[in-house]
């Protein structure tokens, strides 16, 4: 069975209380429990994990290895200036897609910048929580079309 890691950086704890006109109002724990309804519908087993730590994230990566099929990461505020996230990522063999629930690219200019797109297969932005599912099927689906070698 293949098995999937879905990590959620800071300050995404408090979705459905933080801002919900830009983040929208489910929760953290509805979004993680639709993603392991999903994946038990396609045969597959998704393990979420939330912190606001970017060494609890990088920790979680590196036990990745061997461990996961594929990782989705919303790194929130991480993605605009987490060297130590990018190379942890970069570190491991396992294909990754960055999702943002919101559309980075229609916000403030430090929002436009992310130090993690280079190296994963992918970037889902401003569909909201349907983006971490989204990230799951390309995963499933092998990630074709995806950077060679990311
Ligand atoms: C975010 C976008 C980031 O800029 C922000 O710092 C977040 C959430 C998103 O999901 O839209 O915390 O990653």
């Amino acid at each position: 069975m293949r098995r999937f890691l879905v990590l959620h950086g800071p300050n995404l704890g408090a979705l459905g209380l933080r801002e919900p006109e830009i983040y929208g109002r489910r929760t953290l724990n509805e979004i993680d429990e639709d993603l392991r309804a999903w994946a038990r519908d396609h045969g597959c087993h998704v393990d979420s994990f939330q912190s606001n730590w970017e060494g609890a994230l990088i920790d979680r990566i590196h036990q990745a290895r061997d461990q996961y099929d594929g990782i989705v990461i919303n790194p929130g505020a991480l993605t605009h200036y987490s060297i130590a996230l990018r190379d942890a990522l970069a570190a491991v063999p396992i294909p990754a897609v960055e999702v943002h629930l919101s559309n980075v690219h229609a916000r403030e200019s430090f929002r436009r910048r992310s130090v993690i797109s280079p190296v994963v297969k992918g970037v889902i932005a401003g569909l909201g929580a349907v983006g971490y599912r989204l990230a799951l099927e390309a995963l499933l689906d092998g990630c074709e079309g995806g950077r060679e070698g990311a």
